[in-house]
């Protein structure tokens, strides 16, 4: 997928090139979390491979809030930058300072604008006889844009979708997307009695609740293809939400944790970040 988006933007920069240089993506850290420098990095590698030029703002952890704002109302501005992400947790005041990203820019896409845009994209779809496109997003949350790349070649349409978790980042927003691939969706959550029961039902099961290895082989349909998105430190060792050892001897396909959705979640950040630029220079008016 990286490589594919570096021919694009080699390509974007050949033909306009001189009209804003490559595109570019702004990374907001506040404070030193070690796993929020880690993503930070990662995404800076992965922008510095597909030629996205890729700046960094760190704030100390009990920094002002307007200083954060402040930045983000520069970089609003800037024709330089398609991308503005502010990696998360934040200590304090999460909800205004994404708020103040311009949705035009809002990589991540946890704006309350690009959040109702793909709430009602399905209606659209269908009436234009279209399926949903991972490709074709911009600012669209990445995690569950990866998940939907991920399952590419997995057959969607009137099976079983079961999601674990209902975050804003994840859950809510993959759901969406399942649904406009006209997947049966069902969530299951921590109030959810009969998990078990649930995931055995799924043909696609994506575990996204942050529980260390809590699907166990026996939740698993036979056959089924699971997406695991957990990232749990447990023993000093990274492991996901789901029992790989146990899952992969009854999945017909199953992603690892590392090296399954994290790195697909890094190149959708560029994909997003490219999309943008690319709509930009079809609205430009020169
Ligand atoms: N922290 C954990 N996942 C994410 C993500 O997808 N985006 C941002 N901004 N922060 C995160």
């Amino acid at each position: 997928v990286l490589d594919r988006i570096s021919k694009q933007v080699t390509m974007l920069v050949a033909k306009n090139g001189p009209i804003l240089g490559v595109p570019g993506l702004a990374v907001i850290q506040v404070g030193n979390r070690s796993d929020s420098s880690k993503y930070v990095e990662m995404k800076h590698l992965a922008a510095k491979k597909v030629g996205i030029a890729s700046l960094n703002f760190a704030f100390e952890k009990d920094c002002k809030t307007e200083d954060i704002i402040g930045t983000i109302d520069k970089l609003n501005q800037r024709q330089d930058i398609d991308g503005i992400l502010v990696q998360l947790p934040l200590p304090r005041d999460q909800k205004r300072i994404l708020n103040t990203i311009d949705p035009e820019k809002d990589v991540d896409g946890f704006h309350p604008y690009n959040i109702g845009l793909l709430t009602r994209m399905g209606e659209e779809l269908r009436q234009e006889n279209k399926l949903f496109d991972p490709t074709q997003c911009r600012n669209v949350a990445c995690t569950a844009m990866g998940v939907m790349m991920l399952l590419e070649g997995t057959d969607i349409a009137g099976k079983s979708a079961v999601i674990l978790g209902r975050s804003n980042i994840v859950g809510l927003p993959l759901a969406l997307m399942l649904l406009h691939r006209d997947a049966t969706v069902t969530f299951c959550h921590s109030h959810t009695v009969d998990i078990k029961e649930r995931c055995l039902q799924a043909d696609i099961l994506v575990a996204a609740m942050g529980q260390a290895e809590m699907v166990k082989g026996d939740w698993i349909k036979p056959g089924a293809v699971v997406i695991d998105v957990g990232i749990n430190v447990q023993n000093e060792i990274l492991v996901g939400d789901v029992d790989f050892k146990q899952a992969v001897k009854r999945a017909a396909r199953i992603t690892p944790v590392p090296g399954g959705v994290g790195p697909m979640t890094v190149a959708m950040l560029m994909l997003n970040t490219l999309n943008n630029r690319i709509h930009r220079l079809a609205h430009l008016k020169i």
